[in-house]
C-alpha cells in the first residue's frame, strides 16, 4: 500500500519506519528542510534506540522516503497520516501546525484516500475535524474522504517496540459511513499482532488521554506513598513489590522519585485540568496529580538544601538531564527546573548526560549550568551527587572511587535507581524517596487537596520553555 506520513517527528519517523518495515511503500513528508537534510545524510533528528536500523534498513530497500513534495506525495497515496506536533512546548495546544498540515494534506488526496490523525488533539479540534475536512474538499469540489483517528502510545526509548509490538490499536471514526476508511486501516496494520479498537473518535481522543492521566495518576500516587512511608518508617520499594502482585495494581509506573516530565504526561495533566475548569467540570483529583508533581520537583531541591546545610557555594554533580533514560529529549524535564532552582538558590552545578546532544541544549537552555564529559568529572570535588535521570550507567558507578574524590560524600537518588546498600557500604550518605535515610522531622508528606477551593484558584504553573 502506498502511505505517506505528514511530519516526522518521534510520532511520525517511528511510524514511517515501521510501515515501510510491514512492506508499505512509505513517503515521509516534513515542511522543515534542516530535519530532511539531516534524514538525507542518513542521521536522525533525534535519539530513539532501533530507529536508526529501521530507517536505514527500509529506505536501502526502497521502501521509504522523504520528501519535501507534499503534494506529489498526497496524490500518490492511499493512506495519508498525520503526525505534526500540537504541544506549545510551554504547557499548552497549538493546533497551528496541524491547521496549516490539513491545508496542505486535504485538497490533494485522491477521492478514494483515506485521512488519518495519528496526532494527540485538543477535544474542540477532535470536534470540528470532520467539517474541516469536509469544507476544505468541498471548496474544491472534490467528495468528502474517510477520515479517522489513530492515537499512538508510544513511549520514547521504545518507540520501535511499541509501534511494532502494540498492546492495543485505536481507530477513532470522525467521518466513514461505509467503512472503507475502517477496512483500509485494518489492511494497514494487517501485520500488527495486536486487538484493533474502533470507536467514535472523541472516545479514541479519550482513550489516549485516559491512558496519560491514569499513568501520570499513579506517579503521583507513588510519591505520595513515598512520603507516607517516609514518614512511618516503611521502605515504599517493600511496599510497592508487595501491592504489585495485586493484578488489579500491578507494579508499573509506581517508582518514586522526582515525579514525571517529558512531553506528553505533564502537558496532558496540565491541560486537561485546565480545560476541565474552563468547562466547570471537577477534576480535583487531576489537580492534585498535578501537585503532587510539582511539590516533587520542590522536595528534592528542599532535600539536597538541607542535606548541605544550604545551597550557596555548593557545589553539585547533576547526573542526567534527559527527561528520562534512552532518549535525548529535555522537554519538560525535571533536571532543568531543578537546576534552575538550584543555580537561583546559589549552588554550582556541574551536570552530566550520557547524550551528548542532551548536554549541549541544556546547558544552552539553562544559563550558568555546566557540563561534564563523564560522569567521574561531574563528582570529582561535588559536595553532592543529585541523580535525576535513571540512566543505568549511573548503577554502576563504582562509589567507593568516586566518592574518595568528592568533597562531601552524599547522594540524593532522585529516581530510586541506586542501590542504597552499595551507596553507604561505600562510606557515602545515600538519600532517596521513601525508603529511609531522611531524619523523621524531614520527611514530608504532601497536603491534602483543598476541597472548597475552585479549580479556578489553583494556578498551574508554566513549564520551563525547552
Ligand atoms: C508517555 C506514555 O507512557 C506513552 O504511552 C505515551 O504515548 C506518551 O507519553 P513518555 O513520555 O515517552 O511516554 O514517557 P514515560 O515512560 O511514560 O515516562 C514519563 C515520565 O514519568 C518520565 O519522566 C519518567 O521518568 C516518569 N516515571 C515513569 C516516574 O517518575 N515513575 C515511574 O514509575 C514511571
Amino acid at each position: 500500500m502506498n502511505v505517506t506520513v505528514a511530519g516526522l517527528g518521534y510520532v511520525g519517523l517511528v511510524t514511517s519506519a515501521g510501515l515501510a518495515a510491514w512492506g508499505h511503500q512509505v513517503t515521509g513528508v516534513d515542511a522543515s528542510s534542516s530535519r530532511l537534510q539531516i534524514l538525507a545524510s542518513g542521521a536522525l533528528p533525534f535519539f530513539e534506540p532501533g530507529l536508526d536500523e529501521l530507517v536505514t534498513s527500509t529506505a536501502k530497500v526502497d521502501r521509504l522516503h522523504f520528501t519535501d513534495a507534499s503534494s506529489e506525495a498526497m496524490a500518490g497515496a492511499d493512506v495519508v497520516f498525520t503526525a505534526v506536533g500540537t504541544h506549545d512546548g510551554n504547557g499548552g495546544w497549538q493546533t497551528a501546525a496541524m491547521d496549516t498540515c490539513l491545508n496542505q494534506v486535504v485538497p490533494h488526496l485522491r477521492d478514494d484516500a483515506v485521512l488519518v490523525v495519528r496526532s494527540t488533539l485538543p477535544p474542540e479540534y477532535v470536534r470540528s475535524l470532520g467539517a474541516m475536512v469536509a469544507s476544505l474538499r468541498n471548496d474544491l469540489g472534490r467528495p468528502m474522504i474517510p477520515v479517522l483517528l489513530n492515537p499512538e502510545f508510544t513511549r520514547e526509548g521504545r518507540a520501535v517496540a511499541d509501534f511494532m509490538h502494540p498492546d492495543r490499536i485505536v481507530f477513532g471514526i470522525v467521518h466513514d459511513p461505509d467503512g472503507t476508511g475502517q477496512a483500509l486501516l485494518r489492511a494497514v496494520y494487517g501485520l500488527a499482532n495486536a486487538p484493533v479498537l474502533c470507536m467514535p473518535a472523541m472516545d479514541a481522543a479519550f482513550a489516549k488521554l485516559g491512558a496519560n492521566l491514569f499513568l501520570a495518576t499513579k506517579i503521583s500516587f507513588a510519591n505520595e506513598l513515598a512520603g507516607l512511608c517516609e514518614a512511618n518508617g516503611a521502605v515504599v520499594d517493600n511496599v510497592v513489590e508487595a501491592m504489585s502482585y495485586d493484578t488489579r495494581i500491578g507494579g508499573q509506573f509506581l517508582r518514586p522519585g522526582v515525579g514525571f516530565g517529558g512531553s506528553c504526561l505533564p502537558h496532558q495533566v496540565s491541560m486537561t485540568v485546565k480545560s476541565a475548569s474552563m468547562a466547570g467540570v471537577p477534576s480535583p483529583l487531576l489537580a492534585a496529580v498535578w501537585e503532587v508533581n510539582q511539590a516533587q520537583r520542590e522536595l528534592f531541591v528542599t532535600r539536597l538544601a538541607d542535606l548541605l546545610g544550604g545551597l550557596p557555594g555548593r557545589r553539585i554533580a547533576l547526573l542526567g538531564l534527559a527527561f528520562k533514560p534512552d532518549t535525548d529529549d529535555l522537554r519538560d524535564a525535571p533536571s532543568l527546573s531543578i537546576a534552575r532552582r538550584l543555580l537561583d538558590g546559589g549552588a554550582e552545578i556541574l551536570a552530566y548526560d550520557p547524550m551528548p546532544n542532551a548536554r549541549q541544549r541544556a546547558a544552552a537552555l539553562t544559563p550558568g549550568l555546566r557540563v561534564a564529559d563523564s560522569a567521574a568529572e561531574a563528582l570529582a570535588g561535588a559536595d553532592a551527587a543529585a541523580l535525576v535521570t535513571e540512566w543505568p550507567e549511573f548503577s554502576r558507578l563504582d562509589w567507593a572511587l568516586l566518592g574518595s574524590r568528592m568533597r562531601r560524600r552524599i547522594v540524593l537518588d532522585g529516581r530510586n535507581a541506586l542501590d542504597p546498600d552499595g551507596v553507604t557500604a561505600a562510606g557515602l550518605e545515600y538519600v532517596a524517596f521513601g525508603r529511609g535515610g531522611v531524619p523523621r522531622e524531614r520527611a514530608v508528606v504532601h497536603g491534602g487537596f483543598d476541597a472548597e477551593s475552585s479549580l479556578g484558584t489553583q494556578p498551574i504553573p508554566s513549564y520551563p520553555n525547552s
